[in-house]
């Protein structure tokens, strides 16, 4: 069957391209204008009506479709698709006032007030009942309009609101509770009560974890975070299946935040859509931002089961939302966009159409500009619609990572929980790190759940798997027995589904798999490094490692500076039946943790197809394989291969040029 994505490409002709149109914002002449120009720049699908609740319903049962009718009708006649959205991300004024015990409660107690979006309880019954009757008529309205080609429901689910501690949701989780564990009993041995004397003796006692005198109970923390997302999925669901049911035919999405958001879990998410699409935005701060956006890229696509996705969000040029928000440079915009198609993506959008000129995201670029037409961005925006309709036939086409990076939700939410050996482990940090290492090395990887199907990779890395279920251990110890080439790295396999440590020595679950055993967990002190004896220094952390069947690949070095686990090992690997097992004991340097891929990947048999700093990514299908470069140097790059150059790109016998800053795609030739 045609996923729906690739039958959206068809419809829209070719990639997707666009951004949230927001007319509420603007007058009729100026709606005139945007359909012009969105033409003049290759726009062909706008995502309308996500913050256009208090339009479409002004008052409590009244529904007013003028605005949406008109822009609808606008927006066909131009040939462009509209991303329908469902408002519920932005209630009314009216719902707050009917309803304020549907405002969001912080941990503390404070009762949030109106004036932003998301302003709502994730649990409430009353935001549930007023969600589905604006959703139940927007989609009986515009089953039919020819313009809308998908659904966006919701915007960023969780993103504002997540956690909510108020009574209703209080009684919402004991009812989650009661389905999770049945008995008291059970909920009172996962979460470990005995200690603290926090036994429950009946399911009215628990509240969700609010802010207390000191640490905050593990399993009701982490069984919270599962509570919540859960909540925001029932939304989702209910959404879904309105839109379902009223407007079939037509596929559905919602926005996915990737790394951008803790609090929901993204694997749990996207099975709910027809096609998965993703917001992504650069940290001006983060000098490494478009490495970030290669691994938010490939979460996608792991989201996605390996399918084209959907690129639903990002900006042009700055945010507005950081402490200082720096423009892109020129020819970035080109350059994100385009690795974001590489990776797998067969549309390309942004927030937002326009720059608004009042309220609270005036100061965040947009594909127009408060400049107007006689811009950067809009020149770049322009050219890159042109070099889109250019690439058309790469829809529908997927990329395959070698290897698997493991990530996972609820093992975020507990490695962060309070009361830890170190809060020096942040999760993305140490994702990042290890993410960073395989793409310096230009390993295409897939983010995939710990449970997922192994078997098309070469190689998995596990960056962190504090919380790890017992069949997951089960999956990854199967996958090396037949052959596969596992790296998993420190404070990992210790704990179960409830936070629940192992007992017996770390790391409990994969003790067999790794060939090892820990006694022990050593962290460093903030500043602390430990030398390796590959002569680079080692951060945060330390184990002492006993092998048991395991080799050291390296080891904390034999002198003071070694740290706490001087001449032990801090490198490990196993021959496990017909694969390889290797353990990180530590936060090893950049250099180093690069290294350990290198070797893992040459065991595994990967090999990359550029050379360091041209960033190189292949997509295939029946119509072709193509050769994504993206040059992060300042000198131009010849990279070997033999194909056809789409866009204006040069390839040579000797094979393409790929300028520096530049993107180049080459459709390959055996
Ligand atoms: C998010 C939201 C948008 C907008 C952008 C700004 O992605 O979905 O509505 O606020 O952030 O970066």
């Amino acid at each position: 069957m045609t996923h729906p994505l690739t039958a959206l490409n068809q419809r829209l002709g070719g990639i997707g391209y666009g951004g949230d149109y927001n007319p509420e914002q603007w007058s009729r002449e100026v709606w005139r204008e945007d359909v012009r120009l969105m033409r003049e720049a290759g726009v062909n699908l706008v995502t309308v009506g996500v913050f256009s609740w208090s339009r479409v319903q002004p008052r409590p049962g009244a529904y007013d479709w003028e605005l949406l009718d008109e822009v609808l009708d606008l927006l066909h006649a131009h040939g462009i698709a509209v991303d329908l959205a469902t408002p519920t991300a932005a209630p009314p004024p009216w719902f707050t006032k009917l309803h304020p015990d549907a405002l969001p409660v912080t941990a503390s107690g404070t009762r949030l007030a109106h004036g932003s979006r998301q302003v709502f309880c994730p649990s409430s019954p009353a935001y549930a009942e007023a969600a589905d009757a604006v959703v139940t008529a927007l989609a009986k309205r515009y089953a039919d309009h020819p313009a809308v080609a998908l659904w966006h429901v919701h915007n960023e689910w969780g993103n504002h609101n997540a956690l909510c501690y108020c009574d209703t949701s209080a009684a919402a989780f004991r009812t989650w509770l009661r389905d999770r564990y049945t008995t008291l009993d059970a909920l009172n041995s996962a979460w470990g009560t005995d200690f603290w004397s926090q036994r429950y003796g009946d399911w009215d006692e628990i509240d969700p974890p609010r802010d207390t005198t000191a640490f905050r109970n593990p399993g009701q923390e982490l069984d919270y975070r599962r509570f919540s997302s859960d909540a925001l999925l029932t939304r989702h669901h209910a959404e879904t299946a309105l839109l379902r049911r009223l407007a079939p035919g037509i596929p559905v999405t919602t926005n996915l935040m990737g790394t951008l958001e803790k609090k929901a879990d993204g694997y749990a998410f996207a099975p709910a859509c027809d096609l998965v699409s993703v917001d992504h935005y650069l940290t001006a701060a983060d000098p490494d931002g478009h490495i970030d956006l290669a691994l938010n890229a490939d979460l996608a696509r792991g989201m996605a089961g390996g399918a084209p996705w959907l690129l639903m969000e990002h900006s042009t040029s700055a945010v507005n939302w950081q402490p200082v928000n720096v423009a892109k440079h020129p020819g970035e915009l080109r350059r994100n966009s385009l690795t974001h198609l590489a990776r797998g993506a067969d549309g390309i959008m942004f927030f937002q159409w326009r720059q608004s000129t009042a309220g609270a995201e005036k100061w965040h670029s947009a594909m127009l500009p408060h400049a107007g037409t006689d811009s950067r961005i809009w020149r770049e925006v322009s050219a890159l619609g042109a070099e889109l309709s250019a690439l058309s036939e790469v829809t529908g086409t997927r990329v395959q990572g070698d290897v698997a990076l493991l990530f996972d939700w609820p093992n975020w939410w507990a490695l962060e929980l309070q009361a830890r050996p170190s809060d020096r482990l942040r999760y993305l940090d140490v994702v990042r790190d290890w993410y960073a290492a395989l793409w310096a090395l230009n390993l295409t990887c897939d983010l995939v759940p710990p449970g997922a199907d192994l078997t098309p990779y070469r190689a998995v890395v596990a960056p962190n798997l504090y919380l790890l279920a017992d069949q997951d251990a089960a999956n990854l110890d199967g996958y090396v027995r037949q052959g596969g080439h596992l790296a998993v790295g420190c404070f990992s396999g210790v704990a179960d589904t409830q936070d629940r440590v192992r007992p017996g020595g770390y790391p409990g679950a994969l003790r067999d798999v790794l060939g090892l055993r820990v006694d022990e967990y050593l962290p460093l002190r903030p500043g602390q490094s430990a030398l390796l004896d590959d002569g680079t220094l080692a951060h945060d952390w330390a184990e002492r490692v006993e092998p048991r069947g395991c080799s050291a690949v390296l080891r904390f070095a034999d002198t003071p500076d070694g740290g706490p686990a001087a001449g032990g090992p801090a490198v490990t690997r196993h021959a496990h039946g017909r694969g390889s097992a290797r353990y990180v004991a530590t936060r090893p340097s950049a250099p180093t943790l690069r290294e350990l891929m290198r070797t893992l990947a040459d065991e595994a048999g990967v090999r990359p197809v550029a050379p360091e700093g041209v960033e190189a990514v292949r997509r295939t299908g029946p119509q072709g394989s193509y050769l994504f470069l993206v040059n992060h140097t300042a000198d131009d790059v010849t990279v070997p291969v033999r194909g056809t150059g789409l866009l204006d790109a040069k390839v040579t016998d000797t094979g393409a040029l790929v300028p520096a800053g530049g993107v180049v795609v080459v459709r390959e030739h055996e």
